[in-house]
């Protein structure tokens, strides 16, 4: 399977092609940068450790070479300043992020094709893509709150001296300040998280707040999110690579589960070779969806403000 990485010279882009090739599943990784020379350089530097890692064909190529990919990564955008909501990014990243669509559409791509938007405003840009794209809504996806989940996860066991990948707890909704927890669903090793020792609302508090503050923290640190952004898009390349129908938090344009429509936002989505394939509408408690549905109006108040 081929990934195109738009953005392949910067952090984001160059980092998840590493995670990509450190797996060795997909087959060709080409990196598509405005600043070429930095593209050319991240392949450059990938292909050295090939022999160490993976055999796939990695490279820098324009959107004419990249017509034949099966997975179209955008990631490039610029990044947000500490003190900067992500949709406060929007004017600035808005037009950036349509001549890339522009160009996509115009290099021309296979019908099965799935265009997977990392850039942020993520839900926001992701619902420009499925509009101005001739793709069905389900090839359209965004990274939604994958990474706010895997931080949520990641953080919760490292305070509660847990393994990571037992933790299972999802974020949904805005990749942005709207996000919201579900406790209703956590577990640890299939048990309740709630029952494990220290789990209190206390915790439960603290943790949702860092784990929501963990963009801005981690860009006031190193100017940017790198490998935890990287290893989450790609397992949702793999997801649809392996056609695993895993249960991801992506944003996709939604069309009715939890009565939500006209918006994309992060709710349980199954992720095969199709792109999303299915929403499920999983229980959560009033509180739960009661914030699920103000982050869809939050997103549909920023949208009409792009829009308009
Ligand atoms: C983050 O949360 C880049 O939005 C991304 O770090």
């Amino acid at each position: 399977m081929k990934v195109s990485i738009i953005g392949g010279g910067g952090r984001v882009g160059s980092n998840a092609a590493f995670c990509l090739q450190c797996a060795g599943i997909v087959s060709e990784i080409q990196l598509l940068d405005a600043n070429r020379e930095m593209a050319e350089g991240e392949a450059l530097d990938l292909i050295h450790g090939a022999s160490s890692l993976a055999d796939q064909r990695i490279y820098e190529g324009d959107f004419e070479r990249a017509r034949d990919s099966d997975v179209f990564v955008i990631t490039a955008g610029l990044r947000r300043k500490p003190d900067e909501s992500r949709l406060d990014l929007i004017n600035r990243n808005v037009g950036l992020f349509s001549q890339v669509i522009g160009d996509i559409k115009s290099a021309g791509t296979k019908d099965e094709a799935i265009v997977f938007v990392v850039s942020n405003p993520v839900d926001i840009l992701t619902h420009l893509a499925v509009s101005f794209l001739d793709l069905p809504p389900g090839q359209v996806i965004g990274l939604g709150t994958m990474l706010d989940t895997a931080r949520f996860r990641s953080l919760i066991a490292n305070d509660l001296k847990l393994a990571p990948t037992q933790v299972k707890a999802l974020i949904l909704g805005e990749h942005g300040d709207t996000m919201l927890p579900v406790w209703s669903s956590a577990t640890v090793g299939g048990l309740p998280l709630a029952e494990v020792a220290g789990c209190d609302q206390n915790f439960q508090r603290s943790i949702f707040e860092r784990t929501k503050k963990s963009g801005a923290e981690v860009i006031s640190r190193k100017g940017g999110a790198g490998w935890a952004v990287g290893a989450t898009i790609a397992e949702v390349i793999h997801a649809i690579a392996l056609d695993r129908k895993q249960l991801l938090p992506v944003s996709t344009l939604q069309q009715g589960t939890y009565g939500l429509r006209d918006v994309c936002l992060s709710v349980p989505s199954t992720v095969g070779r199709k792109g999303v394939e299915a929403h499920l509408e999983l229980k959560l408690w009033p509180k739960e969806e009661q914030a699920l549905k103000a982050s869809s109006k939050a997103l549909q108040a920023m949208l009409a403000s792009v829009a308009s």
